[in-house]
């Protein structure tokens, strides 16, 4: 039985968030620039979007360029921001045929013009795809969100639109870009690092974290499978004792 066999269809993540690590070492072992692993983070991404619109999962978020990125190198930053202009179109071919939405959240106003307008044209061309949403988190943070949340909810309270006393955590969370996704289910990190690095703090609040010492661009389709059945046995009890599951319950 192949893994993707394996996998069971009723019990799959709604949501999977990426943390895409370690493409610079994978270059470095191979005595080339760091910019050559990012081109073969590219690859990875096609696969692991193809396999997760197969399967039918809904949500895949990838963490592809975060606010502390902008302080690595200017060569570098220069060097991804154009790989990024050239993937998009280059990809889409790829997402339509397999009926995948691309969606982006962050700071996108501080991406190069010519990014931001390629990113916006795909995803204005994917917009009627009903499949997979493919986010991609770009000149993103965690803290960065939440902060931007808070101002919006202080705006909207100093314009008496509801007090404060009508904050909870549903109109906190419909503050923050991820507002439309549920949150993540499962939320895999490659490359042996086991940190968060200000990934979606608030919404991983009950994900199941996964690691892999793979590097992102050898990261693909049976990689995937396997952080998948990783995920399917685990118990998620969401701060309830074993008992109070039922078996086939597996939920909130
Ligand atoms: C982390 O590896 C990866 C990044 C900061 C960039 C991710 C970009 C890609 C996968 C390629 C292009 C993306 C798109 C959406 C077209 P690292 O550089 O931190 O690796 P290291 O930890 O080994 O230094």
């Amino acid at each position: 039985m192949s893994l993707k066999q394996k996998i069971n269809a009723n019990q799959l993540p709604q949501h999977i968030a990426i943390i895409m690590d370690g493409n610079g070492r994978w270059a470095n072992i191979k005595g080339k620039l760091r910019v050559f692993g990012h081109q073969n983070g590219v690859r990875p991404i096609r696969k692991v979007s193809e396999a997760a619109a197969e399967l039918g999962i809904g949500y895949v978020t990838l963490y592809a360029f975060s606010t502390e990125n902008w302080n690595r190198p200017e060569k570098e930053v220069k060097a991804l921001m154009e790989l990024l202009r050239k993937t998009i179109p280059q990809e889409l071919p790829t997402l339509m045929k397999n009926n995948i939405r691309l969606n982006a959240i962050g700071d996108l106003k501080r991406l190069p013009e010519q990014n931001y307008k390629a990113l916006m044209d795909a995803m204005k061309e994917t917009e009627t795809n009903t499949g997979l949403v493919l986010t991609l988190a770009l000149s993103y943070s965690s803290r960065w969100e939440i902060v931007e949340a808070v101002k919006k909810i202080t705006s909207e309270i100093q314009q008496g639109n509801y007090t404060a006393e009508a904050i909870d955590e549903k109109l906190f969370g419909a503050h923050l870009s991820t507002a439309t996704m549920p949150d993540p289910d499962l939320l895999i990190r490659t490359s042996g690092e086991w940190r968060i690095s200000n990934y979606m703090l608030w919404q991983i609040a009950y994900s199941e974290l996964y690691f892999t010492d793979k590097f992102w661009p050898d990261f693909g389709k049976e990689d995937l499978y396997k952080a998948i059945l990783a995920y399917q046995n685990r118990e998620r009890r969401f701060g309830k004792t074993s008992d109070q599951l039922t078996t086939s319950s597996n939920k909130k």
